[in-house]
């Protein structure tokens, strides 16, 4: 079945298109990592079909719904989590909230279903020792892995991650792609994937999708990733290059990192 279809989409701003004539479909079960330099239109297509933005003209489907109408099984995880962390709330907790925020924070009391169902997610991304620690305490990793935890708690159809990656050492963000690979094989849920450096999840996208206000590009990873589309859109400092059977791709975001560390 068909996840995610888009014809002739363009997103707007008021009167401002910000991503223009865009055509894609993604599959069920399928993962698309969606790349572009800042500004691109990542965050805006993401929250569109999330359906969190709905200046749009032109169709999109979300398993053959609009994606209001699809909310239900749509989990969407912003670029920057909005908890405050002041408030302190366990992992467990902030886990169960996928489940039970719409109560209210004043209501705040777990049913024992939820809790058991918070502690299990936290367990199928690792961190069943952390379950009682303090969110605001964890690392980094840890921290991106139970809101993937808290995500799976509505068993989405459809998971949507804005730069799941981002501000993470490579340790921790091994941690959180090997998760995301999980996700993938063990639970076949869709996902859409943003990403400034598509390298550590080169393994779990089926599709790549390029945009930079329109799209760019869409295909195989290996289709995409090709040295002049990516210099189309980076510049003419990136390159795609392929080191044994593996690809890489650096652009402006990646260049110092992997002269550091070497592809
Ligand atoms: N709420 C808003 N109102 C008006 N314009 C916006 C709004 N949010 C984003 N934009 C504009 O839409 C365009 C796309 O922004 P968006 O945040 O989707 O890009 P992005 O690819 O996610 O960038 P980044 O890599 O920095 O996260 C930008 O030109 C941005 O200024
Ligand atoms: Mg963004």
């Amino acid at each position: 079945m068909t996840a995610v279809k888009a014809e002739n989409l363009t997103i707007f701003y008021g009167e401002k298109p910000a991503l223009e004539g865009l055509t894609f479909s993604i599959d069920g079960g399928e993962t698309l990592l969606l790349l572009g330099p800042n500004g691109a239109g990542k965050t805006t297509l993401l929250r569109t079909i999330a359906a969190l933005h709905g200046e749009y003209s032109g169709k999109l489907l979300v398993f053959g719904r609009s994606p209001y109408e699809a909310r239900d099984v749509i989990s969407y995880v912003p670029q920057s989590h909005s908890l405050n962390e002041r408030v302190p709330l366990t992992a467990t907790e902030v886990v169960a909230m996928g489940s039970i925020y719409k109560m209210g924070f004043l209501h705040f009391r777990i049913p024992p279903n939820v809790l058991e169902k918070a502690e299990k997610a936290l367990g199928f991304v690792g961190l069943g020792h952390v379950k009682s620690r303090l969110f605001r305490e964890l690392s980094g990793g840890q921290k991106q892995r139970v809101l993937l935890a808290r995500a799976l708690m509505s068993d989405p159809k459809l998971l949507l991650l804005d730069e799941p990656l981002s501000a993470l050492d490579p340790s921790a963000r091994a941690e959180v792609t090997a998760v995301l690979n999980k996700i993938k094989t063990e639970r076949a849920i869709t996902m859409v994937i943003t990403t400034h450096d598509v390298n550590p999840l080169l393994g779990i996208g089926d599709r790549v999708m390029l945009i930079n206000k329109r799209l760019i590009a869409f295909g195989k990873p290996d289709e995409v990733l090709r040295d002049d589309v990516i210099k189309s859109v980076y510049g003419p400092m990136a390159r795609a290059v392929q080191v044994g059977n593996k690809l890489f791709c650096i652009t402006g975001d990646t260049h110092i990192f992997h002269r550091g560390e070497g592809p």
